[in-house]
């Protein structure tokens, strides 16, 4: 594949980017590297190096109905998954497959080239983390409403499905108190209020199209009824990171009876909060965990090292 493979309006690209949800064309529905003996290639190599929180297979029927799907073994779970794609719900994601095999590492970073060429502005010198996530989706299998840190692109390979996305500026859509719950590690902090079900767009991803996600814009999506292949590509950035740390304070603030002023308000107010967590936090993250929350559990460690201290004088509790 030598031509680009991103297909976009480099102007709407501009206008949008991080800010609102838009969908493109990209010219990766071929690609060998998103065929299903690929995927399962890449997924055992994923196993074989005992990454096994990177590897998650949901659901299915089984052969035995006193064998349940999560308690398989993951080797079996993949084979399952594969087998039972087209007529059972399943779900399959091999997060960060970059990390375990070169020839999806070169493709992210020929990706994040290309994103970078249409944003006009150094993009991959704000990245602090970057990720490329296989998903395989048995069809009508939905995934809930959530939101996510990351700036993300997903990419249809195979099937279709609808992407679900809500602005993440509406504050009658996801309150700055959930936001705050959400970056204290609460994934499911964003809650889904049927009434605002016609405030989102909704995409209807087809081979060949991709879909941006600005961060934490709250979405679902629900796959057509076809086997769905899907690529993600997501990644942390400087000024994203640093906000996670406002409302990181923020929600230490409000539970102490303060109502804390909302990043993006004051900059002195900002940089203060932003310099205090990072006081705490790790110097070199590696991972998102590292990046979010490495200032934030040093900041709890505290009363966990003094209840350490206490059994170790006065015994266990009994
Ligand atoms: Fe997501």
């Amino acid at each position: 594949m030598g031509g680009p493979l991103l297909d976009a309006d480099p102007v709407e690209f501009r206008a949008n980017y991080n800010e609102k949800s838009f969908m493109f064309r990209h010219n990766m529905a071929g690609h060998p590297l998103f065929e299903l003996p690929r995927i399962v290639l890449a997924a055992e190599r994923m196993l074989g190096r005992g990454d096994l929180e990177k590897f998650v297979a949901l659901g299915g029927q089984t052969k035995s109905a006193a064998t349940k799907f999560s308690a398989m073994p993951p080797r079996e779970r993949l084979a399952a998954t594969i087998t039972q794609l087209a007529d059972a719900g399943v779900w399959l994601k091999v997060s960060s497959v970059d990390t375990i095999d070169p020839e999806y590492a070169q493709l992210l970073q020929r990706l994040l080239l290309e994103l970078e060429q249409l944003a006009q502005f150094p993009l991959r010198s704000e990245i602090t983390w970057a990720s490329l996530t296989l998903f395989l989706a048995s069809p009508h299998v939905v995934t809930p409403y959530h939101i996510d840190h990351e700036s993300n692109f997903l990419f249809q390979i195979s099937g279709e499905k609808d992407v679900t996305l809500y602005d993440p500026t509406d504050r009658s859509l996801l309150s700055e108190v959930e936001i705050e719950r959400f970056y204290a590690g609460d994934y499911q902090a964003a809650q889904y209020r049927e009434e605002v079900q016609q405030k989102g767009s909704t995409y209807r991803l087809s081979p060949g199209r991709v879909v941006h996600h600005p961060p934490l814009a709250p979405h679902w999506i629900r796959n057509c009824d076809n086997v769905s292949i899907s690529v993600s590509i997501g990644f942390c950035m400087r000024d994203i990171d640093r906000r996670s740390r406002v409302y990181q304070v923020n929600h230490f603030l409000r539970r102490f009876g303060v109502s804390p002023t909302a990043p993006g308000r004051s900059k002195v107010s900002d940089g203060i909060k932003i310099a205090g967590i990072g006081m705490v936090s790790k110097s070199n993250p590696t991972t998102p965990t590292e990046i979010l929350f490495s200032g934030m559990s040093r900041l709890t460690a505290p009363p966990r090292m003094l209840k350490r201290l206490v059994r170790r004088v006065v015994g266990p509790a009994s």
